[in-house]
């Protein structure tokens, strides 16, 4: 039987995947939160699962703004990496996991969750910059990825609810696959940002730590929030956080906070990262 070991939620920054890449972490800008990222590594060592379901958010680089899908699987063998204006980021090709993949696809349908299915999908700093805060720069990542990608660019976008809902038929896809896998899933994006417009640069502190506090004790509370909410309280982007209800409902009703770092600024947003066990 596969089972859920962990979960992370994390920031997905750009500018974080392009200090590592470019050997920049030691810098004053960038020293402090890499300080931070070192238990948060430690505990990926000590819990490389077989498999990484990543649930983050394309910023359309492979989607475009005529035609988006609520949430997709990909079901490829690799996904390439890309980058909308930046241009691809030189870190290893994400292996997939078809037979896993195709499972959650038909368990979620079966759940009455419609999924699209890509094929193909190039990822971008949803899913790589995550892969970097975890695993530092490996020569391969030592887990293959399901991506699960969730539209939070084009509105109509998923309630904080279904997501958390999705997680939970995540989390009852995992428990039915009868081949022994130790799984992790993450969410990616966030916390509080905005990056245009006339609140560009807003965060919020006490939001962000509500979230943060609501995810380990009272995880229904972040499913309340309306869109509205979000965008008032966390900026337009801050909308990202939905994706961590993703994760959080496939850990099932209790769990245990492993790690908290939370870190302002990073570039424009309030940086969070939380990895929580079950139990
Ligand atoms: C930034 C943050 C994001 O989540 C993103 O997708 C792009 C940029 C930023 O703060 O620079
Ligand atoms: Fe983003």
């Amino acid at each position: 039987m596969a089972r859920v070991i962990g979960g992370m939620g994390t920031s997905h920054v750009p500018g974080v995947g392009s200090a590592i890449d470019n050997a920049k972490t030691h810098e004053d800008y960038w020293q402090k939160l890499f300080a931070g990222f070192e238990p948060l590594r430690a505990w990926h060592r000590d819990n490389v699962p077989d498999v990484n379901i990543i649930v983050f958010n394309d910023h359309a680089t492979s989607y475009s703004l005529d035609s988006y899908s609520t949430f997709t699987v990909g079901v490829g063998e690799e996904f390439k990496p890309a980058d909308e204006g930046w241009g691809p980021r030189a870190v290893p090709v994400v292996q997939g996991h078809p037979e896993f993949a195709w499972h959650l696809v038909e368990h979620l349908m079966a759940e009455d969750f419609d999924m699209a299915v890509a094929g193909s999908l190039d990822v971008d700093h949803g899913l790589t910059v995550p892969l970097s805060i975890a695993y530092d720069q490996p020569d391969a990542w030592p887990a293959p990825v399901i991506p699960v990608c969730v539209n939070v660019i084009q509105h109509p976008l998923p309630t904080a609810l279904r997501c958390y809902r999705l997680g939970q038929a995540i989390g009852r896809a995992v428990a039915r696959f009868d081949i022994n896998l130790k799984v992790g899933i993450w969410g990616t994006g966030g916390l509080s940002h905005q990056l245009g417009g006339e609140r560009a640069g807003v965060v919020n502190p006490d939001f962000d730590k509500q979230f943060l506090d609501n995810l380990v004790s009272d995880p229904l509370a972040n499913t309340k929030f309306s869109h509205t909410d979000f965008i008032r309280e966390a900026g337009s982007e801050g909308v990202e956080m939905i994706m961590w209800n993703v994760m959080r409902g496939a850990l099932g009703d209790t769990v245990k906070e492993v790690y908290r770092l939370y870190h302002i600024p990073v570039s424009a947003t309030a940086y969070g990262a939380i990895i929580l066990e079950i139990g």
